[in-house]
C-alpha cells in the first residue's frame, strides 16, 4: 500500500458541524474552537458560511465569529459563499479561502441551495471570477458524490460533470464529499476518479460524512490513490440541514490517530485536539462522537 508522506486536514466542525446543531451555539464559544484547533495544529479550519440566516440561522453570526478570531500565521481561514450577496459579506470578513458548494445531483441541489446544478454554476462564476481577482482561494464543494437521499446511487458521470463545470469558470480545488456517508471505498475511488479527470491529484480532497462508519476506509482508500487532503471534523461534529438522517463528519481525533499510526505527519497533537473535542462536546451537553478522543479520555480518568 503506498500512501502520501503527509496529509493536510481541514477542520470543517466550527462550519459542517455547528450548523447543525439544534441549540443556538453563542458566537464566542464558536472563537474559542477556532482557537483550540489551531492552538492544536489544525493549518486550515473551515469557520462559517455566509449563507440566508433564513435557511441556517446557526451561522447568522458569521461576520461577529470572524471579527473574533486571533488569527494565527500560517493558518487559512475558510468560509462557505454560496452566490454573490454571500461573498460581498464574506469579503468583509477578510477570509483566505472561499467555498462555493455544489451538488452532483439535481434534486439536492434543489433543496440545499435552492437552484438547479446549472443555475448553480451560473450563481458561482461571479463568485469564482471577483474571488480570484482579489487573491483568494477558492474552493469548490461537490456535494453528494456517491449517494444522494433523494436521488439515491449517483453515477461517476455526474461527479465528472459538475468537476468539469467547475473548472470551466476558475475554480482552483474541489472536494469530493459524500453528504450522507454511504460510500464505500470503492465507490469513493470512483467518485475520486471521476474529479480527478479534470483536477490534479494536488487539488481534489475527500469530505466524509460518518453515516455507516465507513469514512475511516473511505479515507485510507482516498490516500491510496494520492489524495492527501481532508475534511474532518472535531468530535464527529456535523451533518447538513438538508440531508435529513446525515451523521457528522469522520472525526478529526481519529483521522489523526491513524495518520500517526501510518507515520504520517500532520502537524497536529493528538492530546490538545482530544481537549478541543471534550470543550465543544461539553458545550453542546454530550461526549465527543469519535472513539479516539473517547479511548484517550477513558485512558486519562484511569
Ligand atoms: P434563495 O432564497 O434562492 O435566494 O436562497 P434569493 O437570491 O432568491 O434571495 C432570497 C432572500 O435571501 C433575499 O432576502 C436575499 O437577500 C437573501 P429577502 O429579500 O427575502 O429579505 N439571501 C441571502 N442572505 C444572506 N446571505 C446570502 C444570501 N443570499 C440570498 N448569501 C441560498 C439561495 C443559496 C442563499 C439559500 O438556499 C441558502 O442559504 N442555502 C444554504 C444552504 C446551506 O448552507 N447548506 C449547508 C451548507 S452545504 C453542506 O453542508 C455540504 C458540505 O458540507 C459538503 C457535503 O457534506 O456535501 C459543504
Ligand atoms: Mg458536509
Amino acid at each position: 500500500m503506498k500512501l502520501p508522506g503527509k496529509v493536510k486536514l481541514v477542520d470543517v466542525g466550527p462550519r459542517d458541524g455547528l450548523q447543525n446543531e439544534k441549540q443556538p451555539v453563542p458566537a464566542d464559544v464558536k472563537v474559542q474552537l477556532v482557537h483550540l484547533l489551531q492552538d492544536a495544529g489544525l493549518k486550515e479550519i473551515e469557520v462559517t458560511s455566509f449563507v440566508s440566516p433564513k435557511w441556517v440561522p446557526q451561522m447568522a453570526d458569521n461576520a461577529q465569529v470572524m471579527a473574533a478570531i486571533r488569527r494565527q500565521p500560517g493558518v487559512r481561514y475558510s468560509v462557505l459563499t454560496p452566490n454573490m450577496k454571500g461573498f460581498e459579506a464574506a469579503v468583509e470578513a477578510k477570509p483566505d479561502e472561499i467555498v462555493v458548494f455544489g451538488a452532483a445531483s439535481e434534486a439536492f441541489s434543489q433543496r440545499n441551495i435552492n437552484c438547479s446544478i446549472a443555475e448553480s454554476i451560473e450563481r458561482f462564476a461571479p463568485v469564482v471570477e471577483a474571488a480570484r481577482a482579489k487573491g483568494i482561494h477558492v474552493r469548490g464543494a461537490i456535494s453528494t458524490t456517491v449517494g444522494c437521499p433523494y436521488e439515491g446511487d449517483i453515477a461517476p458521470e455526474r461527479v465528472e460533470l459538475v468537476a468539469r463545470l467547475m473548472k470551466e469558470i476558475g475554480v482552483q480545488h474541489v472536494g469530493v464529499a459524500d453528504t450522507i456517508g454511504v460510500g464505500t471505498p470503492r465507490k469513493v475511488q470512483r467518485a475520486m476518479e471521476a474529479a480527478l479527470k479534470h483536477y490534479a491529484v494536488d487539488d481534489v480532497s475527500g469530505h466524509f460524512h460518518d453515516t455507516y462508519g465507513q469514512a475511516l476506509a473511505n479515507t485510507l482508500a482516498s490516500m491510496e490513490m494520492g489524495i492527501w487532503q481532508f475534511d474532518t471534523s472535531i468530535a464527529g461534529l456535523g451533518g447538513c440541514p438538508y440531508a435529513k438522517g446525515a451523521t457528522g463528519n469522520v472525526a478529526t481525533e481519529d483521522v489523526v490517530y491513524m495518520l500517526h499510526g501510518l507515520g504520517i505527519e500532520t502537524g497536529i497533537d493528538l492530546d490538545k485536539l482530544v481537549d478541543a473535542g471534550a470543550y465543544i462536546s461539553g458545550q453542546l451537553g454530550r461526549k465527543p462522537n469519535s472513539r479516539a478522543a473517547t479511548a484517550i479520555l477513558n485512558k486519562r480518568a484511569g
